[in-house]
């Protein structure tokens, strides 16, 4: 049994709000375990159901952010989940973070970082200054296979359209590290496409949420074949 399956109750309507991010966090941290006790940032921690996994399975004190969701929904998730003790929620623009510089261990993000990181430099601006040395950068996305910008089949923009175009955020692997770039600052350590795609979407349309009922429509049309998630785990020199 994964240790996800703990948290089944919550992989509904109320709280998912896109390909389940806790089965992502879960296959990214067995393939970068955290260290236990570490302080970690949960950037667009959404309604918080991978800061209460980080809290728990990993056990390492979770500050998490995230701009749409309040502070104070949160607490009272974290306060219901009886972790508030080693969760701080906090409302913050992932482009302004209200944290010291080398603040953190570990800065996490699932599903959230393609709506904020495509602008230029933003890693290298906005993340990496809040970390400590050897500190890593955990991001597990969706995205694409390979880039098909500017010939996309006609289904992946009717897909997208109705979302505000988020398609101009969906991105390949390798797009991204090309994005990301290269500096002496920082290290790719690994760079892969999370095996866990087929059981993270699936959890999303069986909570029957009226987007994943849109984005199931649209896997049945085909759209699966065009899409990844990408993981990437940077670590500061
Ligand atoms: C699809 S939701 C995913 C939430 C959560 N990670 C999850 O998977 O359940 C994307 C999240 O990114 C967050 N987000 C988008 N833009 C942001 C920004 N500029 N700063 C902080 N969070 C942001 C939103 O608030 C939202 O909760």
């Amino acid at each position: 049994m994964k240790k996800a399956d703990k948290y089944k109750e919550l992989f509904n309507k109320e709280y998912l709000m896109g390909p389940n991010s806790v089965r992502l966090l879960e296959e990214m941290l067995e393939k970068y375990p955290l260290e236990r006790g570490t302080r970690v940032l949960d950037l667009g921690c959404g309604k918080g159901l991978t800061s209460l996994f980080l809290a728990k399975e990993a056990d390492v004190n979770v500050f998490a952010a995230d701009l749409w969701i309040s502070a104070t929904e949160n607490n009272i998730h974290f306060n219901e989940w009886q972790v508030s003790e080693k969760i701080i929620p906090i409302h913050a623009d992932a482009n302004d973070l209200p944290f010291a510089e080398e603040y953190f261990d570990a800065i996490v993000s699932i599903d959230s970082f393609h709506y904020v990181a495509t602008q230029p430099y933003f890693f290298e601006q906005k993340i990496l200054p809040l970390l400590k040395t050897s500190g890593v950068a955990i991001i597990a996305m969706p995205g694409l296979k390979k880039e098909i910008h500017g010939n996309e089949p006609e289904v992946i923009l009717e897909w997208l359209d109705g979302e505000e175009s988020e398609y101009d955020l969906f991105h390949s692997r390798e797009w991204w590290l090309n994005h990301i770039g290269q500096s002496d600052k920082f290290e790719v350590v690994m760079n892969f496409d999370l095996e866990s795609f087929d059981v993270a979407w699936n959890d999303w349309f069986l909570s029957k949420h009226e987007f994943a009922l849109h984005d199931e429509k649209f896997f049945a049309k085909g759209i699966g074949q065009y899409l990844s998630i990408v993981g990437l785990v940077i670590r500061k020199v």
